[in-house]
């Protein structure tokens, strides 16, 4: 494993989720619209099983995450949501390991990604997918709760936002609980126009 990162879609009101956010209501109430840069890049249709879709800045952004994650980590709740909607094969197309209090068998899908569901806590699972990763990365994939964490602890080297220019109002917010301490340094940003990629890099 080289670098830890997290890459998430933002609301200008700081939001990663709309509302109500559950399987059935993925993102919330208006959440989806945090993506909708997303939805016609062909490099995210690809992972959808999707043909066509436009090339342009904001796909070899999508892109360039897919070939650094070697692994994933994610939160139980943004699992149960995924759970109900991701087609078989996913989209990662890589090991994903679910952090949750409730165990369960791992829950192996085609293309290459089986969930493993870890009750060990985020340290644990990281081990995990650091080794899956071998000399890829690793994606801490969301939700809020789960890269408040991984913040907290010091354990990312890189923050993605993709900032989407609307407003959500209410919902699951990325900084809620995050350290005031954290320092972050602009590390990249890319114009697209229906959404600012911004890259950080973590200092500690
Ligand atoms: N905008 C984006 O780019 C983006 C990306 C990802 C997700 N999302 C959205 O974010 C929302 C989910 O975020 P969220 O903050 O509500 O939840 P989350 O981080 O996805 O999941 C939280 C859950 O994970 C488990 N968990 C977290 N830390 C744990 C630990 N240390 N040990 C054991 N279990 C742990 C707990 O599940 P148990 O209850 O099982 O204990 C906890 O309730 C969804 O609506 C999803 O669609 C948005």
């Amino acid at each position: 494993m080289t670098k830890v990162f997290a890459s998430l879609g933002v609301s200008l009101d700081g939001f990663v989720a709309g509302p109500n956010a559950r399987p059935g209501n993925p993102l919330g109430d208006g959440g989806t619209r945090i993506h909708r840069w997303m939805y016609d890049v062909g490099a995210w249709r690809e992972r959808l099983g999707m043909s066509g879709g436009t090339t342009n800045v904001s796909g070899e952004v999508v892109e360039a995450n897919f070939a650094r994650a070697g692994a994933y980590v994610m939160g139980r709740r943004m699992f149960d949501e995924g759970e109900a909607g991701w087609p078989d094969p996913p989209p990662f197309r890589a090991p994903v390991f679910v952090v949750t209090h409730t165990p369960r068998e791992p829950w192996a899908r085609q293309g290459g990604t089986t969930f493993t569901f870890v009750t060990e806590g985020i340290e644990h699972a990281l081990a995990l997918a650091g080794a899956a990763a071998g000399d890829k990365d690793v994606q801490i994939a969301g939700g809020a709760d789960t890269v408040r964490q991984f913040l907290n602890a010091g354990l990312v080297d890189d923050l993605e936002i993709h900032l989407a220019p609307l407003v959500l109002g209410g919902g699951v917010r990325l900084f809620d609980g995050v350290d005031t301490d954290l320092e972050l340094e602009p590390d990249r940003v890319v114009d697209a126009r229906e959404v600012t990629h911004v890259r950080y890099r973590v200092i500690r």
